[in-house]
């Protein structure tokens, strides 16, 4: 019994599992890794270098060898969850543009780049005391998770936020233009030959469409102070 030592948490875009993984850690004092920063940071570099998008072995050989740092943000300034720098630059904010949002799902369609980042999630997972968010955590890269989460909720529901974050963040982008948006990655997202988008067989399944973060936060907490560790499998002879 205890507090799961590493939680993944997946879903689709703007399903509120990276609010609800902050908090989380932030409660348990555990380290937070939004992993779909990486696959952005990746996408953010090849436009930067104006490598094509559809250029599969370029934009592998990029993420491969990516001068990415995640840093753990403490003054929370400006709003941010964490610090991104790619070459030494912060790129937290840049991250986030509609030119990457648009690019950033088939770039996370390249098993090579899948691998590179993998490999780097695992090496962070492997520390233990972390929250790891993103689509495939539960199944892919770290299955053997403590506790998984695969939270979901209704895309209006998720345009809704997006749309709600893009205004504060002063752009000027439609609703409907954020929903069809939500649609077409949750398509590339959930039809990827590698490592596509879905719940573990042993994920909780959480729908957050009613609930305020509030409300989300404090079922999620419960869950996980209810949770205890998956038992050893029985080995005979042990
Ligand atoms: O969570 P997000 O919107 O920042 O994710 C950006 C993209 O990265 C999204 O298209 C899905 C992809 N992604 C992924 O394939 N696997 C992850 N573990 C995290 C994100």
């Amino acid at each position: 019994m205890g507090i799961p030592a590493t939680i993944a948490i997946d879903g689709p875009a703007a399903s509120g599992k990276s609010t609800v993984g902050y908090y989380l850690a932030c409660e348990l004092g555990y380290l937070y890794l939004d992993t779909g920063a990486l696959y952005r940071a990746v996408t953010w570099a090849a436009l930067e270098r104006h490598i094509p998008i559809t250029d599969e072995d370029q934009v592998t050989t990029l993420a491969e060898s990516l001068d990415i740092e995640v840093l753990p943000n403490h003054d929370h300034d400006d709003g941010r969850q964490y610090t991104i720098r790619v070459w030494e630059q912060d790129v937290t904010w840049a991250l986030r543009t509609p030119e990457v949002d648009h690019a950033v799902s088939p770039v996370s369609t390249y098993a090579g780049v899948r691998e590179a980042l993998t490999q780097r999630m695992r090496e962070i997972g492997a520390r233990g005391c972390v929250v790891m968010v993103g689509r495939d955590i539960g199944t892919v890269v770290l299955p053997d998770a403590d506790l998984k989460l695969y939270i979901i909720a209704s895309a209006e529901e998720r345009a809704h936020r997006r749309h709600l974050d893009r205004l504060a963040q002063g752009e000027e982008t439609g609703y409907d233009d954020v929903l069809s948006d939500i649609r077409r990655r949750d398509r590339i997202d959930s039809s990827r030959d590698a490592a596509p988008l879905r719940a573990a067989p042993d994920a909780l399944i959480f729908d957050t469409t009613e609930l305020s973060i509030e409300d989300m936060f404090e079922r999620v907490l419960h869950i996980v102070r209810h949770a205890h560790r998956q038992p050893e499998p029985f080995k005979p002879g042990a």
